[in-house]
């Protein structure tokens, strides 16, 4: 009998990366799993570049039920899948993978919606009618464009060092709303109310090359990373008197509970993880 229907064990999922040793997914399913009284197992696996596909085959024939999955194959996820949400077409990248009946895998990208989620529901922030400024051109910035646009943000204006993928990527994405791109020399003499960094720059320790002079009276800036101190992008921040500094932390637990509603069909409750989280962040890294 398929364990798919074996309801004595505990529903098995994870998230396959490499590397993904340091992952927090485990705890936050974890987290999320007591919470809501689920029976679920959730772990981690490193997979070797290359093999996504025959991991994920693996996955399945133990009888897995659902894969998070994270850098850097987000986009061989997005091409295995047999089915896609929109929102993880818009995105070239899949995060979320759900095994359905059949052994049908359903792919979804629920990144965007983390960071949305936690901007606006977590923090009380604002983004209809808001100018905002997104750092980067990457996966990182795709990933999270569709569900931006969706809030209405007066202006949104993609910044890359390399323009021409800014302007190729807002390209992509014009018929959702009004989206631009440039690089940073362009962005003199412009002020924006939400910033919003999607580089990789703060995994190096470094600090996209933002002017002086760009937030507007009480500005909001996110960073989508996180660690147990401030990012390089969060303390120009501070520095550069903005209403609010947020990192990545409310976002990276609001993508897992929109991936544990996929699989469960139970919302579980966030601030509590990501409290939890937090504390664990300042101790231990
Ligand atoms: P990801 O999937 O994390 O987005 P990526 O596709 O390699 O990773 O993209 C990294 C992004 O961070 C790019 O937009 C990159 O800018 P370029 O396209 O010009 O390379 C940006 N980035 C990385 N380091 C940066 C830095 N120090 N300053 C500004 N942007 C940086």
């Amino acid at each position: 009998m398929s364990s798919l229907f074996d309801f004595d064990k505990p529903a098995l999922y994870a998230v396959m990366g490499n590397p993904v040793s340091h992952s927090k997914s485990p705890r936050i399913h974890g987290l999320f799993a007591e919470q809501t009284g689920q029976r679920i197992q959730y772990t981690a696996i490193q997979v070797d570049p290359g093999g996504f596909e025959q991991a994920v085959r693996n996955f399945m024939a133990n009888g897995g039920r659902g894969l998070n999955v994270t850098v850097p194959f987000k986009t061989n996820a997005w091409e295995l899948v047999d089915t896609r949400t929109p929102r993880a077409e818009l995105a070239g990248a899949v995060n979320t993978i759900a095994v359905q009946a059949q052994g049908v895998l359903h792919g979804d990208n629920t990144d965007g919606a983390g960071l949305v989620n936690d901007i606006v529901n977590n923090q009380g922030g604002v983004i209809a009618g808001r100018s905002v400024l997104l750092l980067g051109a990457g996966g990182a910035a795709r990933g999270v464009l569709g569900p931006l646009l969706e809030q209405r943000p007066g202006e949104l204006l993609i910044v890359n060092r390399t323009a021409d993928r800014a302007a190729a990527l807002a390209q992509n994405f014009s018929r959702l709303g009004a989206v631009a791109g440039c690089g940073y020399d362009d962005l003199a003499d412009r002020r924006f109310d939400v910033v919003i960094n999607a580089t990789s720059a703060s995994l190096h320790g470094e600090l996209p090359p933002l002017p002086e002079r760009l937030l507007a009276s009480g500005a909001w800036c996110y960073d989508m990373m996180y660690g147990a101190t401030a990012t390089p992008f969060m303390r120009w921040a501070e520095r550069h008197r903005a209403g609010k500094v947020l990192d990545g932390l409310g976002m990276l637990v609001e993508q897992a509970a929109e991936s544990f509603f996929l699989w469960r069909g139970v919302r579980p409750e966030t601030a509590p993880v990501i409290a939890v989280l937090r504390r664990e962040l300042a101790k231990h890294g």
